[in-house]
């Protein structure tokens, strides 16, 4: 798949078939990932693929009620960014490993997987965080849904460039 097509027809899909993604899969997700632009080379984006006892201990921690989201795709990862306390690498390292979750969907997308970059309240309490082994001072960043797709879904409507383009002279 071309990378303009892969753009354009990524979505977020939220039901999905119970297959976990293979390992090997994953891996060259995350390889492709560390490419990603990254200022002073820092590469501070973090992946943790929960398995079923981290997923249980998140359940936990997210309720009864939320607690069902939590099953929908087979394949769930943690992407955060490490920090380091400098304000200005802090916010470019956030922008790096947002880059690098977003490398990871699209790669999926180009293998035919579908993903859902999600971010449920849980990973904003310290017992989910705690679930998950993301360490204090490490950023938050998505909840990454990975698997195949359940649906099809188009594309929301998007503002047009002109929206939000400025040439300035
Ligand atoms: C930082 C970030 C956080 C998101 N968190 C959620 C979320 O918690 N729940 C949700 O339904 N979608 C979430 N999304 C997905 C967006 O809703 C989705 O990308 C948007 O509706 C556009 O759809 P598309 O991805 O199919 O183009 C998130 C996306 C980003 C980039």
């Amino acid at each position: 798949m071309q990378i303009e097509e892969a753009i354009r027809t990524r979505r977020t899909i939220k039901a999905y078939d119970p297959a976990p993604v293979d390992r090997a899969v994953l891996d060259e997700l995350f390889e492709l990932a560390r490419w990603a632009p990254n200022h002073n080379l820092t590469n501070p984006w973090r992946f943790r693929v929960l398995g079923p006892e981290a997923v249980r201990r998140l359940k936990q921690a997210a309720g009864p009620e939320a607690a069902a989201k939590l099953d929908r795709a087979p394949t769930l990862v943690v992407a955060s960014a490490t920090q380091t306390g400098e304000e200005v690498q802090d916010e470019e390292d956030v922008a790096a490993a947002t880059i690098a979750a977003y490398i990871v969907l699209l790669g999926a997308h180009a293998r035919g997987l579908a993903g859902y970059w999600r971010t449920p309240d849980v990973l904003r309490t310290r017992d989910g965080r705690a679930a998950c082994g993301l360490p204090d001072g490490e950023r938050f960043l998505g909840l990454l849904h990975l698997g195949r797709a359940r649906q099809d879904k188009a594309p929301p409507e998007r503002a047009p460039a002109d929206d939000f383009v400025i040439y300035l002279p």
